[in-house]
């Protein structure tokens, strides 16, 4: 199953990131994949500010994962484009059970690491500010999820 969703400028991408977070569950795990500047970052911003994270968000890219204690829950940003080049040994998967909501940019970096319950949101760039979204939950729980969002 996956869902196809035109987001038509920033706005758009950060009121569903807002959705998905008043539907959030401890241990979320959101992948997003897809191009260059196609807003992933501003999907992960729109998150953790709907889940009341007062520090700034920059972009992990250099740390791979930083970590904000500030929201309702734990908040994992992760960024893995740069995982190669890296000298840490990052055990990803004990943030996945650390009753926090991950998301990872560049999820399909670290494939073999991924939970197999998940949810992956593709981006495409169609226009200057249109992005197409494709959302796949990977579980029941990812399932219900995008019904009661989407
Ligand atoms: N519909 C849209 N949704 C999200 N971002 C959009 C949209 N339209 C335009 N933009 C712009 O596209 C850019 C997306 O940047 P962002 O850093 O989120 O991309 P990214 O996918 O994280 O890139 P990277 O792969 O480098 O991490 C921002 O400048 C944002 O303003
Ligand atoms: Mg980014």
């Amino acid at each position: 199953m996956e869902y196809k969703i035109t987001s038509f400028d920033e706005k758009e991408t950060i009121e569903l990131a807002e959705n998905f977070e008043s539907e959030k569950f401890p241990n979320m795990v959101i992948c997003l994949k897809g191009d260059l500047g196609s807003g992933k970052t501003v999907f992960a911003k729109g998150f953790a500010n709907a889940l009341g994270v007062t520090d700034t968000i920059t972009s992990p890219t250099f740390n791979i994962v930083k970590e904000y204690y500030s929201g309702e829950m734990p908040f994992f940003h992760m960024d893995v484009y740069r995982i190669d080049e890296a000298t840490v040994d990052i055990d990803f998967s004990e943030y996945f059970v650390k009753k926090g909501i991950s998301i990872i940019e560049w999820s399909d970096m670290i494939a073999d690491e991924l939970p197999k319950q998940r949810l992956e949101i593709s981006f495409k760039i169609i226009g200057e500010n249109r992005r197409m979204l494709i959302i796949k939950p990977y579980g029941k729980k990812y399932e219900d999820l995008c019904e009661a969002v989407l």
